[in-house]
């Protein structure tokens, strides 16, 4: 069979520019997908920050034009001399090159519309037709409009499918009518539904269009998927996804296996083998020092690595967490940056419990894969959670899970409930208590060393790679390919 024709877009892609999990996710699942046989390529924006030299990147289009408003505007396209995937760079030294940072800037809307529609001309550049468009997130959101606008009676790409990847509803790129006029498509006016909020039908959500002219959507979880059709998660837009129910649906992520090893890992100072946990202890001993906190292999270690802000969860957890330095004999290690009142907190917390508590504000790598191979607990409250992958990299590494029971969090991590082993504890209301009492019940069963092993195994031994999720992607490519061509499902 002809392999499939994937154009992957994204505005973050790691290592060339990260902010968050989607980074991290252009990084494997491209390559995961061309594992199977799929022709996959991914296209970013070259962004000043990234370094030609270091990445290895040639130019292969001198320039191009690209369709801006009335006019043109000059594109070039660099290519990473990367083996198992192609990568390319769309550039224009105004919009991405002579700038430092990736998002924030005033015109983003219109950057990365540029983006979008370069990648796309680039494709006829190449001579290279793309069967499918994987676009994520609201920077990619307009390519199915396009498809089904200006580019409709377009033989290029006549063939060519749209899938539509949310990964976070909360941001959906919210612009007045202007950006239609840069986009080309203003005759086509703001989309009004007539259950959406009027404020949100005088606005161009750039995320609505993507849900309304998608083959298909998918976000990156099944509980996810479904949570979003409800007012509470739905972030105004649940009419729209209601109305596209049949085509939404939820694939879980996966982790990158090969660079979150913990048999190989060389930011950890003890190997961990899923046949052999007992380097934990080793693990666990060389963090506490690291962090200065008492070597206490018996005193249960609970850590978060999190954006220090309400939706990780630090709303509820603020109530609570000075009754348990309190009454709990554990100790915990928070790492992150966020909201001021958040890093108050902590460092308060840590100057009155300093041989309980100890909280770096920062994002360090090295130190992240220290906690998921030394702490016993991997603690992610989120009031809401897409997917998450930091609780399945801490299973990985053989760190029990407490999380809320929301999006991605309900889809990866089982309940303890006796006599059924599980790979972790989960709590369902969103309060601070009922996060204490999944706590204290965690810290319960870790008083049973036999119990916790069992928990930890289980929690090692589920497979978060992304060969299941790749494939779940691959049918989903030919399922939307069916639709366009069809107008039914393969
Ligand atoms: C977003 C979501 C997160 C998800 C990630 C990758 O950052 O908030 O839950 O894991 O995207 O899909």
């Amino acid at each position: 069979m002809e392999p499939l024709r994937i154009l992957y877009l994204s505005a973050e892609m790691a290592p060339y520019a990260r902010t968050g999990g989607l980074a991290q996710v252009a990084a494997a699942l491209p390559r995961a997908l061309r594992r199977l046989g799929d022709d996959v390529r991914v296209m970013l924006p070259r962004y000043g920050l990234i370094d030609p030299e270091r990445h290895g990147l040639r130019r292969v289009i001198d320039h191009f034009p690209v369709p801006m408003e009335h006019d043109f505007e000059e594109a070039g396209l660099w290519q990473a001399v990367d083996a198992d995937l192609p990568i390319y760079f769309i550039e224009h030294e105004r919009y991405f090159g002579s700038r430092r940072g990736i998002y924030s800037f005033p015109d983003d809307a219109e950057r990365f519309i540029f983006y979008s529609r370069a990648s796309l001309e680039a494709c006829r550049h190449l001579d290279w037709k793309p069967h499918v468009v994987h676009c994520n997130e609201w920077q990619t959101a307009l390519v199915g409009n396009w498809m089904r606008t200006i580019y409709e009676d377009d033989p290029f790409f006549a063939e060519t499918a749209v899938v539509y990847n949310i990964h976070n509803l909360a941001y959906q790129g919210i612009f007045g009518h202007r950006v239609l006029e840069i986009a080309g498509i203003e005759k086509y006016g703001f989309i009004a539904h007539p259950d959406v909020s009027p404020s949100l039908n005088q606005v161009v959500s750039m995320m609505g269009r993507g849900i309304i002219f998608a083959d298909l959507i998918v976000t990156v979880s099944p509980t996810y998927a479904r949570e979003i059709l409800t007012p509470e998660y739905g972030e105004g837009l649940d009419p729209v996804l209601r109305d596209r129910q049949d085509r939404l649906f939820g694939i879980l992520n996966g982790v990158d296996t090969e660079a979150y090893d913990p048999r190989t890992d060389p930011e950890i100072q003890h190997c961990i083998d899923a046949d052999d946990i007992t380097h934990r202890d080793a693990c666990k001993a060389a963090l506490q020092k690291e962090l200065g906190l008492p070597i206490r292999p018996d005193a249960p270690l609970i850590s978060m690595t999190s954006r220090l802000s309400d939706q990780k969860g630090f709303d509820i957890l603020c109530a609570v967490l000075e009754p348990m330095l309190q009454h709990l004999d554990a100790q915990w290690i928070f790492m992150g940056t966020g909201e001021q009142r958040y890093h108050d907190m902590l460092a308060h917390l840590q100057s009155r419990y300093p041989k309980r508590l100890q909280a770096r504000f920062t994002f360090d790598e090295t130190l992240a894969r220290r906690i998921f191979a030394g702490t016993d607990i991997f603690l992610m409250p989120s009031r809401h959670e897409p997917c998450g992958l930091d609780q399945m990299i801490a299973m990985h590494y053989g760190a029990v899970p407490v999380v809320h029971a929301t999006g991605g969090l309900a889809d990866t991590v089982t309940d303890h409930r006796p006599p059924t082993v599980g790979t972790g504890f989960t709590f369902d209301k969103y309060d601070g208590m009922a996060l204490f009492a999944a706590i204290v019940r965690a810290i319960e069963v870790y008083r049973h060393p036999d119990i916790w092993k069992a928990i930890q195994r289980n929690a090692l031994a589920q497979d978060v790679s992304w060969t299941q999720p790749a494939h779940a992607y691959h049918d989903l490519y030919r399922r939307a390919r069916s639709l366009k061509l069809t107008g039914r499902p393969a």
